[in-house]
């Protein structure tokens, strides 16, 4: 029998076991080969300190945090930046969609758009902007969720591995 689809929720704070269940899911994308921001090898004190630094700017509402839960505790997560120049007050950036390896092709990452488009749309952030690997599973995900590509940066950053990717940028008018 299939297992209940993962749980979304937006945390308002974040628990340690929240942070080390976001660390796990980390560790296992970068380990996966997702060009994330990290380099191999993620040491998991390294992975807590930035969800720790994530749990603060919740805290002070710079960020919203989603998270999707299985049997496991959480497998998925995406933020929405609020911490932008004043002159942006309508726009938020969207970051770190991260699904660990055992959760993925469920719709789980879908899900998680839909809860940050919402939860943006009800605080009047309009216009997000996302950047992705080019040529990534997550550029066909933004894709067909509707996104629009702007265009590609060549040789944007490392993989975690090494070697350049490049990157998508989109965006998505929620006005
Ligand atoms: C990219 C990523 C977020 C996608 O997460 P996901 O939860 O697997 O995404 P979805 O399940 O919504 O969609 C993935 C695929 O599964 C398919 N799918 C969705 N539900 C399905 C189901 N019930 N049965 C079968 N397939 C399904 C989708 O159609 C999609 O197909 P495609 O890859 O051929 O386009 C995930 O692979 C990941 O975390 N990658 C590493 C980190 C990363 O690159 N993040 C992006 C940073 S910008």
């Amino acid at each position: 029998m299939n297992s209940p689809a993962p749980a979304i929720r937006r945390l308002h704070t974040v628990s340690e076991n929240e942070i080390a269940g976001l660390a796990d899911v980390l560790i296992d994308c970068v380990e996966g080969g997702a060009s994330v921001s990290f380099m191999l090898p993620l040491e998991r004190e390294r992975a807590v300190v930035f969800w720790r630094r994530v749990a603060d700017a919740v805290a002070q509402g710079q960020r919203g945090l989603f998270v999707a839960e299985d049997s496991e505790g959480v497998c998925a997560t995406v933020q929405l930046i609020f911490d932008l120049p004043e002159n942006q007050p309508h726009r938020a950036d969207l970051a770190k969609m991260l699904v660990h390896r055992r959760a993925r092709r469920r719709g789980v990452a879908a899900a998680l758009m839909r809860a940050a488009e919402a939860a943006a749309r009800e605080c009047g952030r309009t216009l997000l902007v996302l950047d992705t690997v080019t040529g990534g599973d997550a550029e066909r995900l933004y894709a067909r969720l509707g996104w629009n590509r702007v265009g590609v940066i060549p040789n944007y950053a490392l993989f975690p591995q090494g070697g350049f990717c490049s990157t998508t940028v989109f965006y998505r008018n929620l006005g």
